[in-house]
């Protein structure tokens, strides 16, 4: 994601499903006074630091990390005390070094990333290990129903835009995310394993915004030489018009049906 202000200024939607999911979960979760928290994929860190850090017990220390320098740029308004650090990860790299080998957690969410990940097996691995026995992870993603990637998909039939969008093979080719997910926690070691699928949906005030947003979000934008990006962008437009997700308000707001895939598991 390298449009960081497009993605902080039209953002309006993560901090709220990431709140109504933690929700649903903090009671199920085993919690101490001191807990040590991971939240991958932190973005501009304002989920982490306005949603998560205030659900977490007194004691309990937060670490945002991202792949992006700069979200974790942006992060740093949101540090004022001990409790709250970001750090650069990328939670798909083969290994765990850069300070990363010494580090291990009580608790890992993850909301609105793993979308992103090609290689889940290398991500879940990672995650695996920087969990604490008795640890116990929370994930929340994009499954492939929804209006961005039905339209990346639509875009990639096009000989003009398939060279530049070969990462988006993982998702859009795995027609049972459940099951594939069980199976790869499973392997890994993961135990208690719960997946299901949560619908929501997001209010955004303009075309414009929603459009902002999504050129916040597509990953395939800094692969395409800067003289086609404005004509992809139009494109996108186009196909996102016709999407079956969204719904048109008189006020000019946008309604998005959101397909969410959210894991909980355990290591012992
Ligand atoms: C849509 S933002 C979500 C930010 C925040 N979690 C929220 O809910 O508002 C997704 C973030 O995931 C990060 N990301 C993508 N791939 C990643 C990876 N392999 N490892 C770590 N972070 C990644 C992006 O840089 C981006 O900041």
């Amino acid at each position: 994601m390298d449009l960081v202000e497009n993605f902080v200024n039209n953002n309006n939607v993560t901090g709220k499903d990431t709140l109504e999911i933690l929700e649903a979960h903090r009671k199920s979760f085993r919690w101490s006074k001191e807990e040590r928290v991971l939240d991958i994929g932190c973005g501009p860190g304002d989920a982490t630091a306005n949603v998560i850090l205030p659900s977490l017990p007194e004691g309990s220390v937060l670490v945002g990390c991202d792949i992006s320098d700069g979200m974790l740029e942006t992060c740093k308004r949101h540090v004022v005390n001990g409790r709250l650090t970001f750090k650069k990860l990328d939670i798909q790299q083969k290994w765990l070094n850069n300070g990363w080998e010494n580090e291990s957690f009580t608790k890992i969410f993850s909301f609105y990333c793993l979308h992103w990940v090609t290689d889940h097996r290398q991500a879940m691995q990672n995650v695996y290990t920087l969990l604490k026995p008795e640890g116990e992870i929370l994930l929340a993603f994009l499954t492939p129903q929804n209006p961005i990637y039905n339209a990346f998909e639509i875009l990639k039939q096009s000989p003009k835009w398939n060279g530049f969008m070969k990462d988006i093979e993982w998702f859009c080719t795995t027609a049972d995310t459940t099951s594939f997910y069980t199976d790869l926690l499973k392997s890994i070691g993961f135990e208690d394993i719960q997946c299901y699928l949560k619908t929501t949906k997001h209010r955004i005030p303009s075309w414009t915004a929603y459009i902002e947003l999504v050129k916040s979000i597509n990953p395939f934008l800094r692969h395409i030489p800067a003289e086609m990006k404005s004509e992809m962008i139009g494109e996108l437009d186009e196909v996102l018009k016709q999407q079956d997700y969204l719904g048109f308000e008189e006020d000019g707001g946008i309604i998005v049906d959101c397909n969410l895939f959210v894991v909980t598991a355990k290591k012992n």
